[in-house]
């Protein structure tokens, strides 16, 4: 099994690494990072260093592969240093919401446009994008946090999207958003007070979740927008 994570430095990127080292032990695992060197080191793991917001570094990352079975995005940004999500559109910035759809939103398009071929070339390959149901337009109940949820529904469009053009192009191909709950990560630090401690996830049983959910689908899944529970939420 190969697989590529990206964003593997990341709260559930790195567990996402680890559970499969765990649950795959031949796997061969490519994982990248961005900012932070990454520590965890493993001689099934092989690290490279990713602007994901930039095309060409990935499309240069796709040519050092001729299949995968599973390609994982893990990464997206909540907060910056200087800007905290908007509790109002007074609070709207453009500069923040260019940053939130450059993020969250652009790179899984172009990771799909870059390793569809490598995702064609497997017997059996997921797709899979961390998203958040805080994206989803039909659960929107609280509004808040604009830039990051208009971010992310755009995401699950471009998933959706992807999905129809992939079902008769990629037919054994899985593409799915994946919502994984509140887990404590650098990028929902600033949150954790507001959330009770059970349904405080760890990174590790968030990608437990994430990977048993995997076990269980078929391409006939392609195109769901999945909890990390199973159930199905509503775009
Ligand atoms: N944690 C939650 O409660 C929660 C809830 C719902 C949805 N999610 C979603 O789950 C995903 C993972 O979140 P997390 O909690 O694991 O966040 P995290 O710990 O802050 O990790 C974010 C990851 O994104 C990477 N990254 C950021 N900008 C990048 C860029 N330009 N190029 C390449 N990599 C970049 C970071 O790499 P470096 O550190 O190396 O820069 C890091 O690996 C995100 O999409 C998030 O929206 C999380």
């Amino acid at each position: 099994m190969k697989a590529l994570i990206i964003g593997g430095t990341g709260g559930i990127g790195l567990a996402i690494i680890k559970q499969l080292l765990l649950l795959k032990p031949n796997a061969q695992i490519h994982a990248t990072f961005f900012r932070h060197q990454p520590r965890y080191q493993h001689p099934q793991l092989h690290w490279h260093h990713v602007d994901i917001t930039i095309e060409t570094e990935i499309s240069t990352l796709a040519t050092q592969f001729i299949q995968l079975d599973l390609v994982i995005n893990a990464v997206g940004i909540l907060h910056t240093a200087t800007h905290s999500p908007e509790k109002s559109i007074q609070h709207f910035e453009a500069d923040f919401f260019y940053t939130n759809i450059k993020t969250n939103t652009l790179p899984t398009l172009l990771l799909a446009k870059h390793f569809m071929v490598q995702l064609k070339a497997s017997r059996r390959s997921y797709f899979v994008t961390i998203s958040a149901k805080v994206g989803s337009i039909e659960d929107n109940r609280l509004g808040g946090w604009i830039s990051y949820r208009t971010s992310k529904a755009a995401l699950n469009m471009a998933i959706k999207t992807i999905s129809i053009e992939w079902r008769p192009k990629l037919p054994r191909c899985c593409v799915i958003a994946f919502h994984p709950g509140t887990t404590a990560s650098a990028l929902s630090e600033p949150f954790q007070h507001n959330v009770s401690p059970h349904k405080l996830f760890t990174p590790k049983y968030t990608a437990q979740c994430l990977l048993e959910l995997l076990s269980r689908l078929t391409p006939h899944n392609s195109g769901q927008f999945l909890s990390y529970n199973g159930d199905i939420i509503a775009w």
